[in-house]
């Protein structure tokens, strides 16, 4: 596989670079401590073509490819991973699911304000009794007329506080199990669509999260997406492009963790040396920048096969599984060579800790990764 990145590609890299340390960087420490959306920072992402990166300019976005994104959901999870899995939802999750199994009118409406920028999106799957197991979503979209009418709860929403549009997964056939479930699209505003309060995080503070209701929500049947009865394969589908979002995010923190605990190793002085003079550092150092490599390999890999046309499913399974593991032991050792000092918040390693773990989780845990790469592995045989 060809990773020579073509020169727009690069440019799009050094520009997210440019404004994650110009723009992000500088209330990433306040932002975290008091878990503020960074709202401004997300009107000049969708100004600079970041929340549509791969719509097409027809439906308002920017029409790169998923390398693209990868490498600008890199550069600014490196700044700020909450600000990644903001980004990450709105790109993957929302926009790409609109544009591959919208409705003209769906596009149109929802899809083109997304891929700007001027509203945002969320995606809500989970629910208290539905994480891992998916396909056992209890809210339900009973049609009346020209409404379906929504009622249940979703939770662990990324972007739940502050989206505009909500790409909602509910059951309209009991029945038929997980081939009964639909997507529809809700306006924040729809009389009976409400938020629960706001989760009070470990890591990426600064994105929101939080659960959603529906009582009663009345939302006519053209929000539709897809098929009635397709919702569980939607979700499948375009939680596969997510994972390749997380893998990127994953390994920005990564890389994040890596230069700071070079640059400190560098710097501070033990028994008479450099820490980066023992081997026990260096040997840390070596490692992590293995695991980083690796992890983009992988990654870049099953960006390029989703580019392609091909199946991906199982590459972006073992991206966001290795990403997300790598993320967690490259901050952990971030930390244990910052000593001390990697347990206060003046230094960035102990953030870089506490956003990494989300990455193991959300958009399908390291232990669902696992299900789908083994199944993978049976059918192909
Ligand atoms: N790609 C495409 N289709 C897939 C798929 C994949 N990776 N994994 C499963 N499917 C399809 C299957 O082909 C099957 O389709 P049909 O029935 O139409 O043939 C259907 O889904 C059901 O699959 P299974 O029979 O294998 O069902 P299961 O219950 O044994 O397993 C699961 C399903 C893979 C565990 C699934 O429930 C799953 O992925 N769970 C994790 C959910 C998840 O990732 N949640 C993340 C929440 S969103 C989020 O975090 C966003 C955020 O805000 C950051």
């Amino acid at each position: 596989m060809n990773f020579n990145f073509t020169d727009d590609q690069l440019m799009i890299k050094e520009t997210a670079r440019e404004f994650a340390v110009g723009e992000i960087a500088p209330s990433s420490v306040e932002r975290d401590i008091n878990a503020q959306f960074p709202s401004d920072i997300v009107k000049k992402l969708g100004e600079l073509g970041f929340l549509g990166m791969m719509v097409s300019p027809e439906y308002g976005g920017a029409g790169l490819d998923t390398i693209s994104y990868v490498l600008a959901m890199i550069e600014i999870s490196k700044v700020d991973a909450s600000v990644g899995v903001i980004m990450s939802v709105n790109n993957s999750l929302v926009c790409h699911g609109l544009e591959e199994y919208g409705s003209d009118y769906i596009k149109e409406k929802y899809l083109v304000p997304m891929a700007k920028g001027e509203k945002l999106g969320a995606f809500a799957l989970s629910e208290p009794e539905a994480g891992s197991d998916a396909t056992k979503q209890k809210t339900t979209a009973d049609k009346d007329g020209e409404f379906f009418v929504l009622n249940g709860i979703k939770n662990w929403i990324t972007n739940g506080h502050s989206a505009d549009y909500f790409v909602v997964m509910a059951t309209t056939d009991k029945e038929k199990g997980h081939h009964g479930i639909s997507t529809i699209v809700v306006e924040n505003g729809t009389p009976g669509f409400g938020r629960g309060k706001k989760e009070d995080k470990l890591g990426i503070r600064s994105s929101d999260t939080s659960s959603l209701t529906f009582e009663s929500c009345k939302v006519p049947v053209k929000n539709l997406v897809w098929e009635e009865g397709k919702g569980f394969n939607f979700a499948m589908n375009i939680l596969n492009g997510g994972r390749i979002g997380i893998a990127s995010q994953a390994i920005g923190i990564a890389e994040a963790s890596f230069d700071a605990a070079l640059k400190y190793a560098k710097q501070r002085k033990a028994f008479g040396s450099h820490i980066s003079d023992f081997q026990a550092i260096q040997f840390k150092l070596a490692d992590m920048a293995v695991k980083i490599e690796a992890a983009k390999a992988l990654t870049f890999r099953a960006a390029a096969l989703k580019d392609a046309g091909k199946k991906y499913f199982k590459e972006a399974a073992m991206a966001k599984l290795y990403s997300s593991k790598i993320a967690v032991e490259c901050a952990l050792d971030a930390v244990q060579i910052h000593g001390g000092y990697g347990y206060v918040r003046e230094y960035l390693v102990e953030r870089y800790l506490r956003d990494s773990k989300i990455t193991e989780i959300y958009e399908g845990t390291s232990e669902i990764q696992k299900m789908v790469i083994a199944r993978a592995l049976l059918d192909e045989k």
